[in-house]
Parts: structure tokens; C-alpha cells; sequence
């Protein structure tokens, strides 16, 4: 039996096998697709190829970067190609480990500060803690939207409108508040919350619109 085939052969459902193990989430979970490979299958490969520090591994089409990253795990230099630009900056991103964690929460909860007070001011609560406060906030403002050509581009109803503006206010404040550090993680975790919590999008594995939601709220806790 050659490695390969030992590989594939392991126990287990595929559905099982294709799962990302809790271990793996810390990097990985920044932004994954349908198309990532498993990590612990990459880990199965480099390993079986007997590939170390000493060798450079080339991945020419490197999606979000599982492969560069478990690569930068192990030690082992690595260059990826990536022709979706989403994909590009995920791994370009999620191989950035540069970034303070503490400095990276504490700017985002200014940001989400920042978000909820803007919120306010235009009459949507955003916490769930209305309607006492509703009674005295001005009209709900008129909610922002892409231009036609851009809104043209996602799938019918893959996100709600109220959603859309709230993620479009957040865009806005990172972009005004902008902090060269945090600004990649920040926009590549919106991004994942975009994907899988704030639209309506749904992955079986291909993608469609699942469950319409209306609102998509900050998980902020008081
Ligand atoms: C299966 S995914 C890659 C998974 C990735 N190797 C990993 O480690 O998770 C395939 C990727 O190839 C990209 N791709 C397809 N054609 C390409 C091309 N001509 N040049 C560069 N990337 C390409 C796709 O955009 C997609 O992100």
C-alpha cells in the first residue's frame, strides 16, 4: 500500500474527515470555503511526503491558504497563487501573525462601540434592548445600499437589507477609525460573519439562499 493510499484509506466517514478539528480553529476559522482542504489532511500529506524546513512548498492555487498556513505552522517556507482576490487576501491575512490579539479585540470593541452609537442615532436597536429606549429615538434613518452595478453582483436576497446597512456602517468605521494592524483581521472577520451569519446564504456544499433572516445583531453582551 503506498502512503497515499494509506491516507485515504483512514477511518472514518469523509464527512467526519473533511470536518476542521477544534485544534485547527484558531487560524484556520479566520475564513474558510467550500474548497478548503481539511488541515489535517495537509498536515497527513507534508508529513507522508516527508516534507520539512529544509524544502519550499509551492501552492498554485492556494484558495484561502490552508496549505501555506499549516506550512507556516511546521516551520516549512511556503509560496501560494490565488487568482479570486477574496481567497488571496483570506490567506494573505490569516498567514499575518504579526498582530497584537490584545490590541486587535480591544480596537474592534472601539469599533463595535463606535457601530452601536451610530445605531442609535439612527433608530435601530441593534442590542435588543428596545422598545424602552424607542419611544424617544428619532425615525429610523433611510437604509444604505450598494450602488446597482455592486448589488447586481450578489445572488437575490443573499442578504437582507437591514443587514446590509449595518455591515456597510461597520465598513465605513473601520475605514474612518482605521488601525494599519487590526484592519486586515478586522475586515477578513467580517467577511466570515458576512458569510455565515449576516446573509442569508446557505452552503450544502454548493452555495444558495437559505432562511431569510430580517436583522443580523451584534453578539455584544452587556
Ligand atoms: C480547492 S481550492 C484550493 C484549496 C487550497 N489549496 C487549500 O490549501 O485549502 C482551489 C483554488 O484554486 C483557485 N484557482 C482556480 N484557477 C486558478 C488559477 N488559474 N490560478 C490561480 N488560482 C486558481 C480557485 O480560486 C480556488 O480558490
Amino acid at each position: 500500500m503506498t502512503t497515499a493510499s494509506a491516507i485515504r484509506t483512514s477511518t472514518g466517514s469523509t464527512r467526519e474527515k473533511n470536518r476542521l478539528r477544534p485544534e485547527d480553529r484558531a487560524v484556520h476559522d479566520w475564513y474558510r470555503f467550500v474548497l478548503s482542504f481539511p488541515s489535517h489532511l495537509v498536515r497527513d500529506y507534508l508529513d507522508a511526503f516527508g516534507v520539512d524546513s529544509t524544502q519550499r512548498v509551492l501552492d498554485p492555487f492556494c484558495g484561502t491558504g490552508t496549505t501555506l498556513v499549516e506550512c507556516k505552522k511546521l516551520g516549512i517556507p511556503s509560496v501560494g497563487i490565488e487568482r479570486n482576490p477574496m481567497a488571496g487576501f483570506a490567506s494573505r491575512t490569516k498567514l499575518d501573525w504579526s498582530v497584537d490579539p490584545d490590541a486587535l479585540v480591544s480596537h474592534a470593541g472601539e469599533i463595535a462601540v463606535r457601530a452601536l452609537d451610530r445605531l442609535q442615532g439612527q433608530g435601530i436597536d441593534d442590542l435588543g434592548i428596545a422598545p424602552l429606549f424607542q419611544a424617544n429615538n428619532p425615525p429610523i434613518a433611510a437604509l444604505r445600499t450598494l450602488p446597482s452595478d455592486r448589488l447586481s453582483l450578489l445572488l437575490k436576497n443573499s442578504i437582507s437589507p437591514l443587514p446590509l446597512h449595518k455591515t456597510l456602517l461597520l465598513l465605513d468605521i473601520l475605514e474612518q477609525r482605521r488601525d494599519d494592524a487590526a484592519y486586515p483581521h478586522e475586515r477578513l472577520a467580517l467577511a466570515a460573519a458576512l458569510v455565515s451569519k449576516i446573509g442569508n446564504l446557505h452552503f450544502g456544499p454548493e452555495v444558495g439562499v437559505g432562511r431569510i433572516q430580517e436583522d443580523a445583531r451584534s453578539s455584544v453582551r452587556g
